[in-house]
């Protein structure tokens, strides 16, 4: 009973304080809602921002925090490094909100900053995120299977952008959702170690999908799109990477770390 209460008042002291601090978008509910809309940028550092000295980046990184925390009312960035393991671009953003307009005001600020002026843009990726299309079609079993809880704690990002051809847009819903089917069978296997997340973009990138991946098996994820490679919906990928972005999933302060050394 007493437990209960202590529980009670800690759960409203945390309201009142979340209250008090400013209204943060819910970024577990942003990421789980239909509707809401994605930006991927991805950036590469340019020699000015080495060439300057140690106390300029530091002012710079403070600059770029600022940015962060101004639209954080608005919108969830998630932060990775590219470095290392891509010679194109160094780190890149995924940004969430329900107005793309709060996505382009917060990238135009960064890029606004010292450290953004310093940076190349060698990439951008606009989405949508949407209710399931074919899910609903699939067998109870299957359906079942479909709600595996996805691995948390992943170390891996993937971003697989696809474009498909005129014939699967042409093919009638019933032929697709055959094919989707074959598609989410090949992919069982891979369910306790990789999650996902579909982002739609037809009309608003010269894409129709972002596919975005995290997993801490990338030899399970190599073989994840090996057999989704042999399945017949494949045929229809007229896109799909170029680019592929891998990476790993870290926070913004330590990006800034590696990024000014
Ligand atoms: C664990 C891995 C995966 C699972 C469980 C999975 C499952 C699914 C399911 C169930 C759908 C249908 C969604 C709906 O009803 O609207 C879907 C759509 C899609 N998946 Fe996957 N998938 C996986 C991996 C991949 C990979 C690796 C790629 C490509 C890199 C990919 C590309 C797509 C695309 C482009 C669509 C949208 C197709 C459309 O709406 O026309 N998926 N996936």
């Amino acid at each position: 009973m007493r437990h209960r209460l202590v529980l009670t008042v800690l759960a409203l002291t945390v309201v009142a304080f979340a209250q008090v601090a400013g209204a943060e978008v819910d970024r577990e509910k942003l990421l789980k809602e239909p509707g809401v809309y994605a930006t991927f940028a991805v950036f590469k550092v340019g020699d000015q921002w080495s060439q300057m000295d140690k106390e300029a980046r530091a002012g710079g990184v403070a600059e770029v925090k600022k940015v962060f925390q101004k639209h954080a009312d608005n919108l969830t960035v998630d932060t990775y490094l590219l470095r290392g393991l891509s010679e194109k671009a160094d780190f890149f953003l995924r940004v969430h909100s329900k107005e793309m307009l709060h996505n382009q005001n917060f990238l135009v600020d960064l890029m606004g900053t010292t450290f953004g002026k310093a940076l190349r843009n060698t990439d951008t990726f606009n989405g949508i995120t949407k209710a399931l299309n074919y899910v609903p079609k699939f067998p109870d079993d299957l359906k079942t299977e479909l709600k595996t809880p996805p691995p948390q704690g992943n170390p891996y990002v993937v971003v697989v952008p696809v474009r498909k051809d005129a014939d699967w847009w042409l093919m009638p819903q019933d032929a697709r959702t055959a094919l989707m089917k074959e598609h989410a069978d090949a992919t069982l296997v891979y369910l306790k170690t990789v999650k996902r997340k579909l982002y739609h973009s037809s009309g608003l990138d010269d894409l129709d999908f972002i596919t975005y991946f995290e997993t801490a098996k990338l030899d399970d994820f190599n073989n994840l799109v090996t057999a989704l490679l042999q399945v017949k919906e494949n045929h229809h990928n007229k896109q799909f990477g170029e680019p592929t972005l891998l990476g790993t999933i870290r926070p913004l302060d330590e990006i800034l770390e590696i990024l000014s050394r």
